[in-house]
Formats: structure tokens, sequence, C-alpha cells
């Protein structure tokens, strides 16, 4: 891109407008913090705006949205305090506006699938002597988008709002996708001549068009696949952006090297990672913060959220990775096992039904199937460690704080309580008793006691 080295010197500045109440989509959270894959919708804007080299980002909240602001931190905020419109909304960030900018983008906060190239286009566009340009798209069903009307020559007139058009302008399929770039030096004249005569008496941004071609200045506009320009105004909206999305990530895991067997079954989320040859498996759901390293395989109806899987590992069938886990390379963790803030030593190995809770466990540590570490008392969460090339037999209660050394073999059964040493072997269960010859007698008794004569 010829511009980026303009953009990336902060002499554009983005405003984020995210002060809508969302009131179509019925939620007592703020529209812009619903999430597709995994991150607030607000996040993928501020991320293609980042990616487009954008310097400077002030992002226009609405009173009370205070989660919202904590959450674009460091991203300056400014509230809009009453909702007038999207150009009013704009003007909430004058002072960043009057502070100077080459251009000021103003993209919308529920527009999640916007791309970075998109944004760099509209401000290449921009500079071709436009005071303003807008992007556009075709959407399949235009229904509430803006319309672009266009002169003889095909320019940019102005943009009509369905709720305003004749019924032969919503014939119009070239809609408004939101985003517009406007020249810093006339933006805040531009956006203070900006008028309220409209079906909802709002302060309409898209009537910048028109102010600024009464003022004989040009305005153009750039075109972009609908895929990315959806705006997600209902909950039926944010489904279908997170299907768009989903249908995006999907492939550019595979473009980098993963198998996805069944790619619409598995979900990922914006920032999965998949290493190069890692297999994944039908029906996998990746929440925020994964990375996966090379040549691994994550099986069928497997769970994950802020883990590492190192390269080689097998996770699942059926298992569950929770924030804070970590498995080396070629570590197996099975069916129905759930970690959590734990460690997984190389070749580690837990195949079956395990819970795993704040643990660290070495290198080729064999966990028994039901073991589970006792790792909260209903008062604290208490670590278990467990060394390299110990053996845990099946359906061990270790219960935290508590020590296993290296080599140590835990026998089946146990509950243990203290820690043992290096190459130990530990068994901490009752004793077994055996009674030769006794079962027919038992059977006996039991048989006259039912039969009341006894
Ligand atoms: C807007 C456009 C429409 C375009 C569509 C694309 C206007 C007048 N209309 O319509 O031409 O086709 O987007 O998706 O611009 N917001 C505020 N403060 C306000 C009002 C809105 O911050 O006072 C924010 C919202 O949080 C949202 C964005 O601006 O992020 C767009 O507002 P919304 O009400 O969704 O506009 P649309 O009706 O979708
Ligand atoms: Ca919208």
């Amino acid at each position: 891109m010829t511009t980026t080295d303009v953009r990336s010197e902060g002499r554009t500045l983005a405003v984020v407008l995210a002060a809508g109440e969302g009131t179509r989509m019925k939620s007592s959270l703020p529209k812009v913090m619903h999430r597709v894959a995994g991150r607030p919708m607000v996040g993928h804007v501020l991320d293609a705006v980042a990616a487009a080299g954008v310097g400077r980002v002030a992002v226009v909240v609405g009173p009370g949205m205070d989660g919202l602001a904590r959450w674009v931190a460091p991203h300056p905020t400014v509230v809009q305090v009453e909702r007038r419109g999207t150009a009013h909304a704009v003007l909430a960030a004058r002072a960043e506006i009057a502070a100077g900018a080459d251009d000021v983008v103003v993209v919308f906060g529920d527009t999640p699938l916007v791309s970075p190239a998109t944004i760099g286009r509209l401000l290449d566009e921009r500079r071709r002597g436009a005071a303003v340009a807008v992007l556009g798209f075709r959407p399949v069903d235009p229904g509430p988008y803006g319309r672009f009307v266009l002169d003889a020559e095909g320019g940019l007139l102005r943009i009509v709002e369905a709720r305003d058009a004749s019924t032969e302008e919503r014939r119009i399929g070239l809609c408004n996708a939101g985003l517009m770039a406007i020249d810093g030096g006339l933006a805040l004249d531009l956006l203070d001549r900006v008028g309220c005569d409209n079906a909802k008496g709002e302060y309409y941004l898209t009537d910048l068009v028109a102010v600024a071609r009464a003022a004989g200045l040009a305005c153009r506009f750039a075109e972009a696949p609908e895929a990315e320009l959806m705006g997600v105004n209902t909950r039926a909206d944010l489904a279908a952006a997170e299907a768009a999305m989903q249908d995006r990530l999907r492939r550019q895991a595979m473009a980098e090297g993963a198998t996805l067997v069944a790619p619409e079954t598995v979900y990922l989320a914006a920032d999965t990672r998949l290493g190069r040859d890692t297999v994944v498996h039908p029906h996998v759901v990746f929440g925020p913060g994964v990375v996966v390293g090379e040549g691994a395989e994550i099986r069928s109806f497997s769970q994950l959220e802020q883990a590492r899987v190192g390269a080689g590992a097998t996770v699942g069938p059926f298992a569950r990775l929770r924030p804070g886990t970590e498995l080396g390379e070629g570590a197996h963790v099975g069916n129905f096992v759930e970690i959590k803030a734990s460690t997984l030593g190389a070749g580690a190995k837990a195949n079956h039904l395990a819970y795993i809770g704040d643990a660290t466990i070495g290198a080729k540590a064999n966990i028994g199937a039901g073991t589970i570490t006792c790792n909260y008392d209903g008062f604290g969460k208490y670590r278990t460690e467990i060394g390299a090339g110990a053996f845990i037999g099946s359906n061990a209660a270790l219960v935290a704080p508590v020590t296993i050394g290296a080599g140590a073999i835990v026998g089946a059964g146990s509950v243990v309580t203290e820690s043992v040493p290096d190459d130990a072997i530990a068994i901490a269960r009752s004793r077994q008793s055996t009674k030769p010859g006794q079962a027919p007698a038992y059977r006996a008794l039991r048989r006259a006691r039912r039969e009341g004569k006894v």
C-alpha cells in the first residue's frame, strides 16, 4: 500500500463509533461488546484499524459504558452523552479532530468483519482529491442500509437512509457500509453543517456527502465485498457475522497448513494459532488464547481455551483444556480429561478420565485413569507437583498441596495426603482382607434371612 507511511505517522485519526445502545439486540451489554469468534466486535474493528497503520484512535462510547471503555483502553474514549445520530457521535471526538489530522476515518463498532486492506483502500480513495470518501457494498438484501445516490457521471451525490428513501431510491443496490474517510482539515466544518431534518430526527453522518457536494467539494466511494461489511444490529445478524468470521478463520488456518477434517464443524477464536500439519478432527471448539504447535492432533469433541499445546501432542476425543494449560511436546491427553492451570511435560500422558488442576507434571509422567488432583478445599487452591517419569495408578486422589517425586509410583486407588520422595512407592488405601471359602456360607445366611428362617 502506497500510503502506509503517511498513515503510520499518526496523521490519520480513526473515530470508532460505539455509543449506540443496540436496542435491537435486546441486551444489557453494549452492542459492540457482543463477541464474534470469542472477541468483542469492537476488538475486531480496532485490530483492523491498527493493521491498516492508523496511529491514533478515539472510541466514542455512551454514558455508563465503563466496561467498554476499560476494554478498549489504552485507546482514549469520549462520551457521547445523548445519542443523536452518527454525525453527532463523530463530533463527540471534536477535540481529537481539532488536534489535527490529515484524514479522519470513521468506522462503526458494529461492523466487525472489515479488513485492514479495505480501510487502506478507503483512505487511498479519499486522497485522490476528495473531501469525503465512503465505502459502499452491494448486499444481497439492501434492506436497512443507506443507499448511494449517484450523479450522471457516476459520482457520489448523496446518501439516503432506507427509512427516508423513496420507493425508487430503495431499489438502489449500492449501499453505505458506514466507513467514511474525511479530509482532516475540513472535517469539523463539514460535520457542523449536518442537520437533523429526517425520519429519525438524528444527525446522520451520511449527510456529510450532500453537505460536501453543496460546498462544491468532491466525494468518492470505494466498494468492498458484503462478507466484510455486514453491520450487526440484531442477534440474527450477530450469528451471520459469526458464520462469516468462522469461514474466514477456517480458510486462514488451512492456508497456514493445518488440516481441518470437517471445517464447518470447527469453531475458532480470532487469535487461534494452529501449527503446520496439525490435524483438527470434526467438532472441536477453540476459545480465545489457544496456540497449537506443529503436527499436533486435536480429536473430536474437545474444547480448548487459553491453552498451549506442544508440537506432536494429542488431545481428545472429549478433552477439555481450560485456561493456563500447557502441554509439552508429544504429550497425550485422552478422553474425559479436564486440565486447568497445569503444565504437562514432554511426553507426559493423561489418557482417560482425569481432573488435573493447579499441577506441574514432569516429562513422561503417566497419570492413570480416574486420577484427581484435589486442588480445592472449599477455601483455597493448592498445587500438586509430579516429577518426571512418575507413575500415578488409576483412581488416585492427590490431595494438594502435595509433591510426588520423580520416578515415584503411586498405587491405584490411593488417597495421597503426604508428599512422596523420588523413586518411592506410595500406597495409601485400606488393606484388602480375603476370606477363603466363605462365600457359600454367606449366601446361605442371606437366603435364610430373606425367607424369615433366622
Ligand atoms: C448506519 C448508516 C447506514 C449504513 C449502516 C451500515 C447512518 C445514519 N446510517 O445505519 O447508512 O448503511 O450504518 O451498517 O450513519 N452510533 C453512535 N451514536 C449514535 C448513533 C450510532 O455511536 O448516536 C454508533 C453505533 O454504536 C454503531 C454505529 O454508530 O456502532 C452505527 O449506528 P447504527 O444505529 O447501527 O446505524 P444503522 O442504522 O445501522
Ligand atoms: Ca448498524
